[in-house]
C-alpha cells in the first residue's frame, strides 16, 4: 500500500517536472488564440516523451548502480571463496602435520618400548648369568674337591644337589615369567603343599617372623602343577616376611573354599570380574610395611623391586602361574599396616571335599628290567641319564636324535619296553619321533623328558598319549617314581 502511494507520488512529480520543462520551452513561442486540438495533442505527446526519456535515464542510473552493487558482491564472493579455500588448505596441512606427529609419537613409543624390552632383557640376562655362574662355581668347586678325595663325596654331593636345586628354581622362575607355567597337571593336595612350604621356610626366615596357618575343614580339591603352586605360596610368604623386616610380625597363610555367585560379581586386582564358580582361596596376610601407590601399581612388573637384593621376579612369576591355572588374584595393602593377597584357584567341579592323599611314598628299593630306548642329543646328559637308568636295572640303547631312535627301534623293537625322549633334538625332534613311534606301536610307552614347560609338550602332544613327563632337571627319585608308575600301569 505504502509502495503504491510512493509510486503514484513519483509519477505525479515526474509529470509535473515534464510539464514545467515543456512550458519553459514554449513560453517563447507565439501562441495564437485559436489553438487547435492538434497542438494540444502534440503538447501532450511531447510531455509523454519527456516523461519516458526521464524514466529511461532513471532506469539507466539504477542499472549502473546495480552493476556497481553486483561487481562489489562478486568481489566479496571471490574474497570469501579465497579465504575459505585458504582455510581448507590450512586445515589439510594441519591434519597432515597432526598425522605425522601421531606417527612420530607412535614410532617413539615403539622405540621406547623396544628400548625398555632390551633393557629388561639385559637385566634378565645379566641376572641369570650372574646366578648361574655362582651355581656353576659351587658345582665345579665340589666336583674338584671330590676328585681329590672320593671319600668326601658323601659330604659334597648334597651341596652339589643344593646348587642344582637353585639353578632349577631359577629356570622355573623364568618359565613362569614366560607364561609357560602350567607343567604336569595333577591333583594337588594344597594343604599338604602349604605345610611343606611353611615347614621349609620356618627354618630359613628370621626368627622374628611367625608363620601361622589356618585351613578350613573343607578345602576344595584342585588340579594344577604342584611345583608351580609351591612357587606361588613360597613367593607370597617370602615377600610377606621380607615386608615385616626386623620387627616382630606374623604371616598368616590360610586355605578355604570360596564361591563366587553370578549375581554378586567380584573384581580381581586388574578390575576384571572373576568368573563365577567354586574356588580354592589361598590367603597370605602380613603385618609388614604395606605398599604405597606406586608399588601397588607396579608390583607385577617384571624386575620391579624395592629391595636391595631383590630381582623383582617373584610376583611376575606368581601372576604367570595363577593365570596359567586360570585363577585370579586380589590385593589389599596399606602402608604401615600390612598386605593381604588372595589367590583364587578354580576348584574341580566334582569334588569339593578335602583330599586325603599326600605324596605317594617312593619305594627306594624299586628296580625295573628290560630295555629302554633313550633319545637324547646332549652327550653328557645322555651319559648321566643312561647311568641312572642302568642303576634302575634297565638296559639302555642311546640315540642322539629322533631319526636314529627310529632306526634303533626298527632294529630292536622286540626288546624295547619303553622310550625316554628329549624334545629338542637335531634332524628329527622329539615331537616328530613320538608320532612316528606311535604309528609303529600305539601301545609303546614314551616318557618325555623336556626342558620346556610341560605345558608346551602337552599342547603339542596329547597328554593321554604320553606315558609320563619328567621336567629337566629331575632327581633320580623322580625318574624312579615315573618309571615305576609307567611300568606298573599307574597314571602319572
Ligand atoms: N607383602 C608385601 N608387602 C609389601 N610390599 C610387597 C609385598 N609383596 C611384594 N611387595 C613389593 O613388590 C615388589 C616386587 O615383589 P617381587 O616379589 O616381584 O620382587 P622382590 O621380592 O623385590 O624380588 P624377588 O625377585 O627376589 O622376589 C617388592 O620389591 C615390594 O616392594
Ligand atoms: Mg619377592
Amino acid at each position: 500500500m505504502a509502495d503504491d502511494t510512493k509510486k503514484s507520488n513519483g509519477i505525479a512529480e515526474l509529470r509535473r517536472k515534464a510539464e514545467l520543462k515543456i512550458a519553459s520551452q514554449q513560453s517563447a513561442l507565439e501562441v495564437s488564440a485559436e489553438e487547435t486540438d492538434a497542438k494540444r495533442l502534440l503538447h501532450e505527446l511531447q510531455v509523454h516523451q519527456t516523461e519516458l526519456e526521464m524514466q529511461n535515464e532513471e532506469l539507466q542510473r539504477t542499472s549502473r548502480e546495480l552493476q556497481v552493487v553486483n561487481s562489489t558482491l562478486e568481489e566479496q564472493v571471490a574474497d570469501r571463496t579465497k579465504e575459505l579455500s585458504e582455510a581448507v588448505a590450512r586445515l589439510q596441512e594441519e591434519i597432515l602435520s597432526r598425522k605425522q606427529t601421531e606417527a612420530d609419537n607412535l614410532l617413539l613409543q615403539q622405540q621406547f618400548q623396544q628400548a625398555q624390552k632390551l633393557d629388561s632383557l639385559g637385566v634378565l640376562a645379566g641376572g641369570i648369568a650372574h646366578d648361574f655362574n655362582n651355581i656353576l662355581m659351587i658345582i665345579m668347586g665340589y666336583c674338584g674337591l671330590t676328585k681329590l678325595d672320593y671319600e668326601t663325596a658323601e659330604k659334597h654331593i648334597p651341596q652339589i644337589e643344593k646348587a642344582v636345586e637353585r639353578a632349577a628354581e631359577l629356570c622355573r622362575l623364568m618359565l613362569a615369567y614366560a607364561g609357560k607355567a602350567t607343567l604336569s597337571e595333577t591333583h594337588v593336595v594344597m594343604w599338604a603343599l602349604v605345610e611343606q612350604v611353611v615347614h621349609m621356610l620356618r627354618a630359613t626366615i628370621r626368627q622374628n617372623v611367625e608363620i601361622k596357618t589356618h585351613f578350613s575343614p573343607k578345602i576344595p580339591s584342585i588340579r594344577g602343577d604342584a611345583s608351580q603352586l609351591k612357587q606361588v605360596v613360597m613367593n607370597l610368604i617370602l615377600n610377606a616376611a621380607e615386608a615385616i623386616g626386623e620387627a616382630q610380625g606374623v604371616v598368616l597363610v590360610s586355605l578355604a573354599k570360596a564361591v563366587i555367585k553370578p549375581e554378586q560379581p567380584v573384581a580381581d586386582y586388574f578390575g576384571k570380574t572373576i568368573p563365577p564358580g567354586g574356588y580354592l582361596l589361598l590367603e597370605v596376610t602380613d603385618s609388614g610395611c604395606g605398599m604405597d601407590d606406586e608399588s601397588m601399581r607396579r608390583i607385577f612388573e617384571p624386575f620391579y623391586t624395592t629391595k636391595f637384593t631383590g630381582r623383582g621376579l617373584g610376583m611376575s612369576a606368581v601372576l604367570g602361574i595363577i593365570k596359567a591355572h586360570k585363577g585370579s588374584l586380589q590385593l589389599v595393602s596399606q602402608p604401615g599396616t600390612g598386605t593381604t593377597f588372595k589367590v583364587y584357584i578354580p576348584a574341580q567341579i566334582s569334588a569339593t571335599t578335602e583330599e586325603q592323599t599326600v605324596q605317594p611314598s617312593v619305594d627306594e628299593q624299586w628296580k625295573g628290567s628290560g630295555t629302554i630306548l633313550l633319545a637324547e642329543d646332549e652327550v653328557q646328559l645322555a651319559l648321566t641319564v643312561r647311568a641312572m637308568l642302568e642303576e634302575l636295572g634297565f638296559n639302555v640303547i642311546v640315540a642322539s636324535n629322533g631319526k636314529e631312535a627310529l632306526e634303533l627301534y626298527h632294529e630292536n623293537a622286540a626288546d624295547i619296553t619303553l622310550v625316554v625322549a628329549d624334545i629338542g633334538m637335531p634332524i628329527m625332534n622329539g615331537y616328530e619321533m613320538f608320532r612316528e613311534l606311535k604309528k609303529l606301536d600305539p601301545k609303546l610307552p614314551i616318557i618325555i623328558s623336556s626342558g620346556f614347560g610341560d605345558d608346551e609338550v602337552t599342547v603339542a602332544l596329547s597328554r593321554d598319549a604320553i606315558a609320563g613327563l619328567v621336567s629337566k632337571p629331575y632327581k633320580f627319585d623322580l625318574l624312579r617314581r615315573v618309571l615305576k608308575s609307567v611300568i606298573e600301569g599307574e597314571n602319572v
